[in-house]
């Protein structure tokens, strides 16, 4: 690049730095609440503008967080990357900020906005956002996603055979699956025409997903709209073939064209796009950490092992058709607790944001309107107060039902995640094969964990990976 447009960059972006300090530095001394009387929570603010953004990106964010909990309560202040918020660890305050939608809207930076659609799903409320979760919901309810099974398991069997005798990074063949499930979920499995095409595409949009949000060209950002685009316009091409051939389809395009529906081809692609990225990266990330886990608890593995050859010899004597079904993966209860004990203990979505509509009194506090409100779904997952020793990977734990609210691995209230039961049912067939038929080992097992943006074993985890005799 020149050095002329590398200035100009660095000028826009000064500049715009500028003009935010002097916004928020007003806002930050002058603000423009009215129930004034009451206290905000406890808890330090730092400095205008970067607040206390600092101190929680130069450790462990959770040890940030943590930190501030013993000191302050499960509610406290802060003030990070340009914004006021109030963090929040209390099950069922947690639960209050996700559910009262009408005080609580859902928030992201206009980048992400950009990158993933406008028009997609989370960023949304009201009745816009009410049709679109119908239509999504309708989708993957477990009466729609029984049917998938055999797909979902030739899939995973295709997957699974094509890392034997190879030394590879699991989160990265994890991720495969879970986009090939996702393609199917989305546009049935007779799109194998498109299929490459919009994977892609889409690769080429997540590398720009977390880079810096400047759109000129050459950078990532810039080549991830592109991609986005492009991504779009194929969404476009199927959805015109589809409306020609009349045909009924069961996925989640055919729930987005219906007539009844009423969205527009804009709004199906920014939709369809959004699902794969809520899908992709989450599943193949807990599906990462159940191997890991697995690895590192061999009575575990042990118990697992045995639960999924009883399934296999009952229908060696039935004799039958040999695949799994819909009923043999609610036949899994040690693997379902292997599942929810991972989903606790990788807690993937450390929490989420919200900010607040108006002024909200809460529990004698103020949130002003405008703040960020945060539930940090991994510190409410990793206190004693709710699980017995948080630290230790223990699935015999929720043989139990956890005390309401202290585990929300997918959220709770209008936003809840939509993909829970396909998510879990993938998951579920993966690891029925896994099991089975192959053994693995770790390669220079570490325990470093890395963000990216989700908590991830270091390195996505390589491993050899061998046929069981
Ligand atoms: C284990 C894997 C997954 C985890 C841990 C997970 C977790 C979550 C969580 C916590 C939320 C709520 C976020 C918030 O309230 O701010 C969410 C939302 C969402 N998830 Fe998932 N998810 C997973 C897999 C999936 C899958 C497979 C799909 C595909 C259908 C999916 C689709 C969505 C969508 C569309 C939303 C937005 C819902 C809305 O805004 O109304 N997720 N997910
Ligand atoms: C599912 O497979 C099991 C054998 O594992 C069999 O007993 C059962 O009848 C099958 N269910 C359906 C609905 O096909
Ligand atoms: C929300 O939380 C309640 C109580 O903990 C639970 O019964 C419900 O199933 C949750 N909803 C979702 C969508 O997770």
């Amino acid at each position: 690049m020149e050095l002329t447009t590398i200035f100009c960059i660095f000028l826009s972006f000064l500049s715009i730095l500028l003009l935010n300090l002097l916004i928020k530095t007003f806002f930050f001394f002058f603000p423009s609440n009215v129930k004034t009387q009451l206290p905000l929570p406890p808890g330090t603010m730092g400095w205008p503008y970067i607040g206390e953004t600092f101190q929680m990106y130069s450790q462990d964010p959770n040890v940030f967080f943590a930190t501030k909990i013993k000191r302050y309560g499960s509610m406290f202040k802060s003030h990070i990357l340009g914004y006021p918020c109030v963090m929040i660890s209390n099950p069922d305050a947690a639960k209050f900020v996700l559910t009262k939608a009408q005080l609580f809207k859902p928030t992201f930076p206009d980048s992400k906005e950009r990158m993933l659609g406008k028009q997609a799903i989370f960023f949304h409320q009201g009745a816009y956002h009410a049709n679109l979760r119908k239509l999504v919901l309708r989708t993957f309810t477990p009466e729609a996603i029984k049917t998938l099974v055999p797909d979902i398991e030739s899939i995973a069997q295709n997957c699974l055979r094509s890392w034997q005798g190879k030394l590879i990074t699991t989160f990265l063949e994890m991720k495969s699956y879970t986009i090939n499930v996702a393609l199917l979920t989305i546009f049935g499995k007779d799109e194998t025409l498109n299929a490459e095409d919009l994977k892609r595409w889409y690769y080429t949009l997540e590398r720009g997903y977390n880079s810096m949000p400047i759109n000129l060209p050459g950078t990532l950002f810039h080549k991830a709209m592109k991609a986005r685009k492009e991504l779009a316009d194929t969404v476009a091409q199927i959805i015109s073939t589809r409306r020609k051939t009349k045909q009924e389809h069961n996925d989640l395009l055919g729930s987005f064209m219906s007539e009844k529906a009423g969205l527009t081809d804009e709004q199906i692609a920014d939709n369809i796009i959004g699902v794969i990225f809520a899908a992709r990266d989450t599943t193949a990330t807990v599906l990462t950490w159940i191997v890991k886990y697995l690895g590192e608890n061999p009575s575990v593995l042990e118990a697992a092992t045995e639960e999924h050859e009883s399934i296999l010899r009952c229908k060696e004597e039935s004799g039958e058709e040999m695949g799994l079904n819909w009923s043999d993966t609610k036949n899994m209860p040690l693997t379902s607790r292997i599942i929810q004990e991972t989903l606790r203990i990788a807690s993937i979505l450390s929490f989420t944001f919200r900010e607040a509509i108006e002024d909200v009194e809460f529990q004698g506090y103020l949130i002003p309107k405008g703040w960020k409100v945060l539930p940090l779904f991994r510190n409410i997952h990793h206190s004693p107060d709710n699980f017995k020793e948080p630290e230790k990977f223990d699935p015999s734990r929720f043989e139990v039902a956890p005390k309401p609210n202290t585990f929300m691995p997918f959220g709770n209230g209008t936003h809840a995640c939509p993909g829970n039961e396909i998510a879990k049912l993938e998951m579920l067939v993966l690891l029925h094969h896994l099991i089975t038929k192959y053994r693995w080992s770790t390669v220079g097992a570490k325990n470093g964990i890395q963000y990216g943006p989700f908590a991830l074993p270091e390195n996505g985890l390589p491993m050899t990976f061998y046929p069981k005799k």
